[in-house]
């Protein structure tokens, strides 16, 4: 079967479907090289794609010549360098509340103009030099520093992930490259959690260098074209907005005889802003706790007269309720002064679970009551009972107080009335409670999951735009 239908369908449509997909990839590939050969031409090109000047030429013989890795390129004419910062391919890879930091990862572009480096190279070349591994600790470069960094790295897998290109046709002349992992302080106002928007900054400076020497800009365009574009790896927050600005701090040297030096420093602020999705808490945490809640309101639709059935709802309730507030509201949090959102929705959960078994003890008092009275009503028609059939009463005394109530009737109907009437008031009273619970514990819990969402669901867009 299997070699018929080969040799019937195959072999005939064969060749035909080659011969297509043969031409169809000729004229793909003639299509693209026209492409290619179009738009290639182009004055500058990278070092390694031109072997001729390679071989006639290395960036070793200009470092060689180079001098002056610790002075500025424009220090002897005395006048201030600029530097611009771009920071692109942005992953934020966590954010820690406990420890009130944020890790991302970045590449850091740095470009500035060093006349002393470009002049060393060919002066009719029209390529761009890279400098590469130890090499590049031999040129001057910016000391670039981030205030708020309490751990940070370069990417050495496979070799450290730097480079510097130089050249005369450059708009600046020099750019660095730098893949670096930074772990950097943020601090968060969690009184939202888990609803939060958190603003976390990364302020890039200059250590040993101010104003007036070297001064550091946003490479605007760079940084807005890859400002939106920022990978986040946390499903627990939404895309976050970014925004770049600086700001400039201002330091005084005292200099004998009451003279000053003042000095300013530019500060870059590349900050992040993270709306918290609050989905993942309300499926675990918070529903749990309000499943409790509504286990406890099936309290009020028992009958009083069953303590231990209401007495240990009520108490598996209040203790379920504490022990999982107690162990949520500190997973992943540190030791706040203050409530968030999460433990005002616990508290409250809690209480209600508190109420029902707290409401169970004035209910049992009640009933409690009017069982005692009861009993004694019960008593008086039993003693009545006995003396009517003529039997002896059993205890002397009693039968005594009863024979002797007997005898004066009016008196005694009063009595039973009454004690009916108060045992009755009393069931009465246990019965409204429980009534009244009924419908206000869901009415709270109504109002209070209404007040709860319009003050911590519904999301001030305009945060993250200040
Ligand atoms: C390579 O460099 C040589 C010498 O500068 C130049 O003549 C040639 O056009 C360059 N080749 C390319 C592909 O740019
Ligand atoms: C330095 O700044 C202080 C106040 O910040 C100001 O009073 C003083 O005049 C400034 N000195 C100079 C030399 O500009
Ligand atoms: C950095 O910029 C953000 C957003 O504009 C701002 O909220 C924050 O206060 C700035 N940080 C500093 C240290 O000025």
């Amino acid at each position: 079967m299997d070699r018929l239908c080969f040799s019937r369908t195959g072999m005939p449509l064969g060749p035909a479907l080659q011969l297509s997909i043969l031409t169809v990839t000729f004229l793909y590939f003639v299509g693209v090289g026209g492409q290619i050969s179009s738009t290639s031409p182009s004055n500058l090109t990278l070092a390694a794609s031109n072997n001729s000047v390679q071989s006639a030429f290395s960036i070793e013989d200009v470092l060689a010549q180079y001098s002056g890795q610790s002075t500025r390129p424009s220090e002897k004419t005395g006048h201030p360098d600029d530097v611009y910062c771009g920071v692109k391919d942005i992953h934020l890879d966590a954010v820690d509340e406990a420890k009130m930091e944020f890790t991302i990862t970045a590449t850091v572009g740095l470009t500035w103009a060093d006349p002393r480096l470009q002049s060393l190279l060919p002066a009719d070349s029209d390529t761009i030099y890279a400098i590469r591994g130890a090499d590049i600790d031999r040129i001057w470069l910016p000391d670039l520093y981030f205030p708020l960094l309490k751990n940070g790295d370069f990417h050495k897998i496979t070799s450290t992930n730097r480079v510097v290109r130089v050249s005369k046709h450059l708009l600046h002349g020099v750019i660095y490259h730098m893949r670096l992992t930074l772990t950097q302080s943020c601090h968060m106002d969690l009184s939202n959690f888990p609803f939060d928007t958190q603003k976390c900054d990364t302020l890039i400076s200059l250590f040993s260098y101010v104003d007036s020497e070297l001064k550091l800009r946003w490479r605007y365009s760079q940084l807005i074209e890859t400002g939106s574009s920022i990978q986040l790896n946390l499903p627990q927050f939404s895309q976050p907005t970014v925004k770049a600005t600086d700001f400039a701090v201002t330091g005084i040297y005292q200099a004998q005889e009451s003279v000053q030096f003042n000095f300013t420093n530019t500060v870059l602020n590349f900050s992040i802003c993270l709306h918290r999705f609050g989905g993942f808490f309300i499926l675990t945490e918070m529903s749990t706790s309000f499943i409790l809640c509504v286990l406890s309101w099936l309290n009020y639709w028992l009958d009083p007269d069953q303590a231990p059935a209401r007495i240990s709802l009520g108490i598996t309730t209040v203790l379920a309720a504490i022990t999982h507030a107690n162990s949520a509201t500190k997973r992943g949090l540190p030791a706040l002064s203050y409530v968030t959102a999460l433990d005002i929705w616990f508290n409250l959960n809690v209480n209600i679970t508190i109420i029902g078994l707290a409401e169970y003890g004035l209910v049992h008092v009640l009933t409690v009551r009017a069982r005692k009275l009861e009993e004694r009503l019960e008593r008086t028609l039993t003693g009545d009972k006995q003396t009517l059939a003529g039997q002896p009463p059993q205890h002397d005394e009693t039968s005594f107080v009863l024979c002797r109530g007997r005898r004066t009737e009016p008196k005694d109907v009063d009595e039973r009335q009454r004690l009916s009437q108060a045992a009755v008031r009393y069931r009465q009273w246990a019965k409204r409670i429980d009534h009244c619970m009924r419908v206000a514990v869901p009415l709270l819990l109504v109002v209070f999951v209404t007040v709860f969402c319009t003050k911590y669901t519904i999301r001030n867009e305009d945060e993250c735009a200040q």
